[in-house]
């Protein structure tokens, strides 16, 4: 006899409303988790044979929310070596998009690495035509933002924003005035490693020029300033909440 056919349906598990136990364990293998995936260095994958400093999981994610959110322009700051625009470009292609029909990925990181110049320019990985626009500087830069929004004005569409540079809170707080303003209405935006928070009592974020207190400058503390400032973004639990991220509390919603 065949087996039943496999569904992916969750009716037969409990509510996690109904069990607030069970999410307090799931958030503790989360910690526990990212603990150990810091220091295995899980997070070094490859996507199509390029580097990309993600979790297997938030890629998945990452892939589930880009399809929901169908975006003509996906913006990326923290290029590092190409690895998440590419990702990104292959996601759109394998959407349907073809660079002739406009939109694609914006990346931009305040250092350009050798291995990003290659993917992107120099021999270009073939997806790399969906990246539209490399940019090199300062993320929060007005000349920076001014550049991306004459690409994205001349051919307008639905944005998306994915901000994984610096995890300074101040930065990430100033990034998500200005990159806020970018996504459209019913857009996402997503602030990757709010996890970063707590890393920081640990040996794998000890306190450096960069990070010198990331217990309490982080991308999570940008993140609740921001959103109890604001009432036109609110966090999807959705995409994330149920597994283990780097970002699971952190994927927000434009009103609109
Ligand atoms: C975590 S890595 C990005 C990983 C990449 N998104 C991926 O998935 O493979 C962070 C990057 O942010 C860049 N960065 C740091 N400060 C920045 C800033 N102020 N503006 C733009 N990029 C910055 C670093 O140079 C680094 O390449």
């Amino acid at each position: 006899m065949l087996p039943s056919p496999v569904t992916n349906s969750t009716d037969w598990r409990t509510p996690p409303e109904a069990r607030p136990d069970l999410n307090f364990v799931v958030r503790d293998l989360q910690r526990t988790f990212l603990r150990v995936a810091d220091n295995l260095r899980w997070y070094e994958q490859t996507w199509l044979g390029v580097p990309i400093w993600q979790l297997p999981e938030d890629l998945v994610a990452l892939q589930r929310i880009v399809f929901d959110a169908d975006p003509k322009w996906i913006v990326e700051t923290g290029t590092k070596f190409g690895g998440s625009a590419i990702f990104f470009a292959s996601l759109l292609a394998m959407m349907g998009r073809t660079p002739g029909q406009g939109g694609g990925v914006i990346t931009v990181d305040i250092h350009e690495t050798a291995e990003a110049r290659e993917l992107l320019q120099d021999q270009p990985h073939r997806f790399a035509p969906l990246v539209r626009q490399r940019l090199v500087g300062d993320a929060k830069a007005p000349w920076m933002l001014a550049a991306m929004r004459a690409t994205i004005a001349a051919d307008p569409g639905p944005v998306l924003v994915f901000l994984d540079d610096w995890h300074d809170g101040d930065h990430v707080y100033a990034e998500l005035q200005v990159y806020s303003k970018l996504v459209t209405p019913g857009g996402i935006l997503i602030v990757a490693d709010t996890t970063f928070e707590d890393l920081a009592d640990t040996p794998v974020v000890v306190p450096s020029e960069k990070y010198p207190d990331a217990k309490r400058s982080n991308p999570r503390v940008a993140l609740k300033r921001f959103l109890a400032e604001r009432n036109d973004f609110a966090v999807v639990p959705d995409y994330t909440s149920k597994g283990i991220s780097n970002f699971p509390d952190s994927v927000l919603r434009k009103a609109g």
